[in-house]
């Protein structure tokens, strides 16, 4: 049995924009909270956040539909496959999923779409309230941009409450609004389990996390489902549901991706197939 050769990552740095001198609104940018307020002297940054840069993201992906559309984020975490959230995962039929990796601004076509050729699936997963909104899908092909690093034991205290962490998509700029042709980012900060479980009755801190701040204002949204909540390069959370998006008291769910780290590592190998 031979052993396939690893390819090393091309760093497409060329291809990759510098990021526009436009601020332009976050992953979801509601102008009606100012989680800054109380003085980060940095209130229309978080309030109206940031378009986001590849460069710093490289890992950060979106999927389509046959036809184009995009449905969720999702985040490398080999150069062959994505996590994603379960939902999305189960949102469109396998043949008909696209991994668009390397493109900042959807109007483009920059960067790589990679079929996929396989989908895992969280074990019991029913629901996104129910936890293990997780998946992982196997693209057809090598992507070009390095991965996000997955949470090991050592990392625990990034769960820790108050941990600023970085969302990451393409979804609604607002509760109902439309959709970002951009890569946007918000910075949200990590709530503890028994503030999230005051919000949510559902909420399971084995298999969840949630982030945000207590008088809302930046969230993730529809269409950013499956996409990465990362700390530094870190991939801690994967965008699963809320109540709303942005509202005071209604904190983002995520995925705990440190539970399912292991398993994430195990279907991200690169393998031979047949
Ligand atoms: N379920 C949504 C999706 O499929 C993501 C919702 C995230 N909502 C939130 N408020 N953080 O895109």
């Amino acid at each position: 049995m031979s052993v396939k050769s690893r390819r090393s990552l091309l760093f497409a740095s060329g291809a990759l924009l510098a990021v526009a001198a436009v601020a332009v609104p976050v992953v979801v940018g509601t102008a009606a909270a100012d989680p800054g307020a109380a003085g980060s002297g940095n209130q229309a940054r978080i309030v109206g956040g940031n378009q986001a840069s590849l460069a710093d993201h490289p890992y950060a992906v979106y999927l389509t539909d046959a036809g184009g559309n995009q449905f969720c984020g999702a985040v490398i975490v080999s150069s062959t496959s994505v996590a994603t959230a379960a939902h999305c995962a189960k949102a469109v039929a396998k043949q008909d999923i696209r991994v668009v990796a390397g493109r900042e601004d959807k109007r483009t076509s920059e960067g790589q779409v990679l079929g996929v050729s396989k989908v895992w699936v969280g074990q019991g997963y029913t629901d996104p309230t129910q936890g293990a909104d997780v998946a992982v899908l196997t693209v057809r092909g090598q992507f070009d941009y390095r991965p996000a690093k997955l949470p090991d034991s050592g990392d625990a205290g990034l769960y820790a409450k108050g941990t600023q962490a970085t969302v990451l998509g393409w979804g609604r700029i607002a509760d109902g609004g439309a959709r970002s042709d951009y890569l946007r980012s918000g910075e949200v900060p990590v709530v503890s389990d028994s503030e999230c479980h005051s919000a949510y009755t559902v909420y399971d801190q084995k298999t969840m996390v949630c982030a945000g701040y207590a008088e809302g204002g930046v969230d993730a949204c529809q269409g950013d489902s499956g996409g990465p909540l990362v700390v530094g390069d870190t991939l801690i959370g994967i965008v699963s549901f809320g109540d709303g998006c942005a509202k005071a008291g209604k904190p983002g769910v995520y995925t705990r991706v440190s539970t399912y780290a292991k398993d994430i590592e195990a279907q991200a190998k690169p393998r031979l197939l047949g």
